[in-house]
């Protein structure tokens, strides 16, 4: 397809061995433009990381064609990625776990800064990350334990957009944060890939997050995109019965929450076979 979108992924298949096999990703289709946020949500299970995996290039795919920019994305292992493949970047679910706990911060967005200018594009100052990301310049020499789980998950946006990326692909960035930065992380991943013009892929169950930052989102269920389209449009006119079932899972803004009904087992099984609704 076009070499407009940063990620192109058609007819995915993501398969994991066993008896019998689990297909996680059955035949889905996402592109993500440059300067575009695309939110992936549906239930655990549904198989949006192993997707997010497949387009970074760290799963391998059955079926389907990834691309980054135009070139195609073969797995390799996020530590043997071919250079061009760093234009890549990633974000996860728990900062602790993505920084080195004996390694300076300043010297982990360094790494990302190293990065960039192995691929010939634009250097740029740790302190100036760390302003970006709303924390103190001063704060280089720190090690990651001196921060909060929220600054954490800052330094590793940090770090990430240093290596100014193309795409951002942030799988629950915001899940393990507490709810009163949760917003306000979310939020300054969106500016920021905006401002950098890069695409964002991101994954959320927070769906009052995604509803505010992401420009189209694609609704999984066991494997397959059973509906998709832009933000605004999906929440105001739900088509499938599952989405319809999700989005009445979302809190009221008065707080007090409304109580879904747990789907039957009719509904459940009934999901699979309304065909996607893509518009
Ligand atoms: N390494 C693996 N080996 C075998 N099965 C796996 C593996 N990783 C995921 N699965 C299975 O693939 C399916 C999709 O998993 P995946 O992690 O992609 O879902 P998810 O949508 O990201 O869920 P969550 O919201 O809980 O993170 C699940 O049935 C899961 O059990
Ligand atoms: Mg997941």
């Amino acid at each position: 397809m076009s070499d407009a979108f940063v990620l192109d992924a058609q007819g995915v298949t993501v398969r994991y061995p066993g008896n019998p096999p689990v297909v996680a990703v059955d035949d889905v289709s996402v592109h993500v433009a440059a300067g575009e946020t695309v939110a992936l949500v549906g239930e655990s299970g549904s198989g949006k990381s192993s997707l997010a995996r497949a387009a970074a290039g760290i799963e391998k795919i059955v079926a389907g064609d990834v691309r980054f920019d135009g070139r195609p994305v073969t797995p390799m292992g996020i530590r043997r990625r071919p250079v061009e493949l760093t234009g890549i970047q990633m974000v996860f679910q728990d900062p602790s776990t993505s920084l080195n706990p004996r390694r300076r911060i300043g010297d982990q967005i360094a790494d990302g800064i190293r990065t960039a200018l192995d691929r010939g594009d634009e250097g740029s100052r740790v302190e100036e990350w760390l302003e970006r990301v709303g924390l103190n310049p001063a704060w280089t020499t720190r090690f990651p334990h001196q921060f909060s789980g929220g600054e954490k998950q800052r330094i590793a946006i940090a770090r990430a957009l240093a290596a100014r990326p193309r795409l951002l692909i942030a799988d629950e960035p915001i899940s393990a944060l507490d709810a009163s930065t949760q917003t306000s992380v979310a939020a300054l991943m969106r500016d920021l890939v905006a401002e950098v013009g890069a695409g964002m892929l991101f994954i959320s169950h927070d769906l009052a997050v995604v509803r505010r930052i992401a420009d189209r989102t694609l609704v999984m269920y066991a494997g397959r995109v059973l509906e998709s389209g832009v933000t605004s449009e999906l929440w105001e006119d739900p088509r499938h019965p599952y989405t319809r079932s999700l989005l009445a899972a979302i809190p009221e803004p008065d707080g007090l929450g409304r109580i879904p009904a747990a789907p039957s087992a009719e509904d459940r099984a009934s999901w699979g076979n309304v065909p996607p609704i893509v518009r």
